[in-house]
C-alpha cells in the first residue's frame, strides 16, 4: 500500500555551481482538481501538463474506479470522460490514495453527496493524518463515516441520499477542507457556503467557475465567504496545468545557496495564494527576480531567475503569510540555515499534520547537520550559520515525506559535507523528475538501494 517503491537512500554532495534551465512539473493542486472536476463534468475534459506524480496518478485511478473514463493520450495529454455531478458509481474495491492528503480529502468531498459507499485508505503517512477535519463538515450534508479512532484511515464514507446544503466556517486554514465542502456542495440543492478566516489557495473556486459552476467569493471583515450554488451541470474544459511553484521552490532555493549558481525556472504560476515563499526570499536578500512577468489563464506567471546569494539575512516570517507558503517551510528552513541570523517561522502548527510532522522532521534533521534550531508547537526558528557555512555530514529521515527528502538533498548540495536521506522514493509523489533535473543543473546526487 506504499505510494512509491522500496526505500531508496540518496546522498547529495557539495559541488560546483548549478546553472541552466529547470522545467519543473505541473502543479499538483491543479492536477488533482483537473481530474476530479473533469470526472464530475458531462463530456470530455482534456488536460495537458498534468503532473504525472504518484499522488495524481492515484487520483486518476480513483476517478476511474468511480466510473469516469480516464486515459493518457499519445501526445501526453489526459482525457477524462466525466459522469456528471451526482453520477459517481460505487467502486468495487477500496480507494487507495497512497500518500496524498489532497487526493483523499477532495475525493471524500466529491462523493459525500452521492448515495454510494466508498472505503478509503493510503500509505502509513496518510493513515496517520487527521480526516475528521473533512468528515465533520461532510456529516452536515448527511454523509456518514465509519473509521478508526481519531478519524484515521482506513474509513468508509456513505454518501448522503438526500443531501442538504451547508454553511461552514473552516476551523483551520485549509484549502483541502474548503475544497471538500465545495465539492460536496455541487450535488446538494441550494447554496453551500464556506467561510475562512485566512485566504487559502483558491484553485477550486477558480476552476469551478471555469467549469461553469456558480461560485461567488466575497471579502468580509473577518476573511472570505464563498458561496456555491449546487446541482448545476459542470461543462467539460480544456486545461493547461501551469508549473508548480512548490516544486519550483527546490531548484530556486538550491541556486540561492550553492556558490556561483544561476538558474532559470520558467513558467511558474504566481497566484498570490501560493507565492509567499518568493517574496520571503526576496526580503531575506535573495537575488531572485521575476522575468517576463505576464498573465496566463487569468493568473500571473513569470520565469524565475535565481542566483547565488551569499548575503541573505534571517527574518521573522509573518504568521498571516503561512497559508500562501505552507508547503515551502521545509525548504525555507534550509535556506535559513545558510543565511545570517535568525529566521523565525511562526503560526505554522498546520505543518505538524502534513505528510509528516514537518516542524519536527526539519528540526531533527537540521540539528544533525550542525544547525541550531528551536521549535514550539506553532513555530520553528532556525539560527543561520552565515558565512561559516552549514556543516552537513548527516543522514536525515524523510518520514515518507517528499518535501522533507528534497529539502535535505538541497541542503547537501551546499553544505560543507554530504547530506543523505534514508528514503528518496517519496519524491516521486510530486516531483518524479527531481533527480534528473537537479543533476542536469550540475548537482551531485548518488543513490543506493537501502
Ligand atoms: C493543498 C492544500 C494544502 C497543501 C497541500 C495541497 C490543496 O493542504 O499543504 O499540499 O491542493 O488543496 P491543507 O489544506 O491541509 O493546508
Amino acid at each position: 500500500m506504499a505510494a512509491h517503491g522500496p526505500a531508496r537512500k540518496m546522498t547529495a554532495r557539495p559541488g560546483g555551481p548549478l546553472t541552466g534551465t529547470a522545467q519543473v512539473p505541473g502543479d499538483k493542486s491543479i492536477s488533482h482538481r483537473s481530474l476530479i472536476l473533469g470526472a464530475m463534468a458531462v463530456g470530455e475534459t482534456r488536460v495537458s501538463g498534468l503532473l504525472e506524480g504518484q499522488d495524481v496518478l492515484d487520483t486518476a485511478k480513483a476517478m476511474a474506479a468511480l466510473g469516469a473514463e480516464v486515459t493518457r493520450l499519445d501526445d501526453g495529454a489526459w482525457s477524462v470522460h466525466g459522469v456528471g455531478v451526482g453520477g459517481f458509481a460505487e467502486p468495487e474495491d477500496v480507494i487507495d490514495c497512497g500518500n496524498s492528503g489532497t487526493g483523499v480529502r477532495l475525493i471524500m468531498g466529491a462523493v459525500a453527496t452521492s448515495p454510494i459507499a466508498v472505503t478509503f485508505t493510503g500509505d502509513a503517512s496518510l493513515r496517520s493524518r487527521p480526516m475528521g477535519r473533512v468528515t465533520d463538515p461532510l456529516a452536515l450534508f448527511g454523509a456518514r463515516t465509519v473509521g478508526r479512532a481519531g478519524g484515521r484511515l482506513p474509513l468508509t464514507l456513505v454518501g448522503a441520499e438526500a443531501p442538504v446544503p451547508v454553511d461552514y466556517a473552516t476551523p483551520m486554514a485549509s484549502a483541502q477542507v474548503k475544497s471538500a465542502v465545495l465539492l460536496a456542495g455541487l450535488n446538494a440543492p441550494g447554496q453551500t457556503v464556506v467561510t475562512e478566516r485566512t485566504g487559502t489557495r483558491d484553485h477550486t473556486e477558480r476552476m469551478l467557475r471555469g467549469f461553469g459552476a456558480e461560485v461567488e467569493t466575497i471579502r468580509t471583515d473577518d476573511g472570505f465567504r464563498i458561496t456555491l450554488t449546487g446541482q448545476s451541470e459542470l461543462r467539460p474544459q480544456t486545461i493547461a496545468v501551469p508549473r508548480d511553484p512548490s516544486s519550483a521552490a527546490f531548484p530556486v532555493c538550491a541556486a540561492l545557496i550553492v556558490p556561483g549558481s544561476d538558474v532559470l525556472v520558467p513558467n511558474i504560476g504566481l497566484n498570490p495564494t501560493r507565492a509567499g515563499l518568493f517574496g520571503t526570499l526576496q526580503e531575506m536578500g535573495a537575488d531572485l527576480i521575476y522575468e517576463n512577468l505576464r498573465e496566463e489563464g487569468g493568473e500571473p506567471v513569470a520565469d524565475l531567475r535565481a542566483r547565488f546569494s551569499p548575503d541573505m539575512k534571517g527574518i521573522a516570517v509573518p504568521p498571516e503569510r503561512a497559508a500562501s507558503m505552507i508547503d515551502e517551510y521545509p525548504i525555507l528552513s534550509v535556506v535559513a540555515a545558510f543565511a545570517e541570523g535568525e529566521t523565525v517561522m511562526s503560526g505554522v502548527h498546520e505543518l505538524r499534520v502534513k505528510e509528516s510532522d514537518r516542524i519536527d522532521a526539519m528540526a531533527v534533521g537540521l540539528r544533525a547537520c550542525g544547525v541550531t534550531v528551536d521549535e514550539t508547537e506553532d513555530s520553528l526558528t532556525v539560527h543561520g550559520c552565515g558565512p561559516g557555512g552549514v556543516p552537513g555530514g548527516a543522514e536525515a529521515a524523510a518520514r515518507l515525506d517528499h518535501r522533507i527528502a528534497m529539502s535535505f538533498l538541497i541542503c547537501g548540495m551546499a553544505a560543507k559535507s554530504p547530506v543523505s536521506v534514508d528514503d528518496a522514493a517519496p519524491i516521486s509523489t510530486s516531483f518524479p523528475d527531481f533527480e534528473r533535473l537537479m543533476g542536469a543543473l550540475g548537482a551531485t546526487l548518488e543513490r543506493e538501494d537501502a
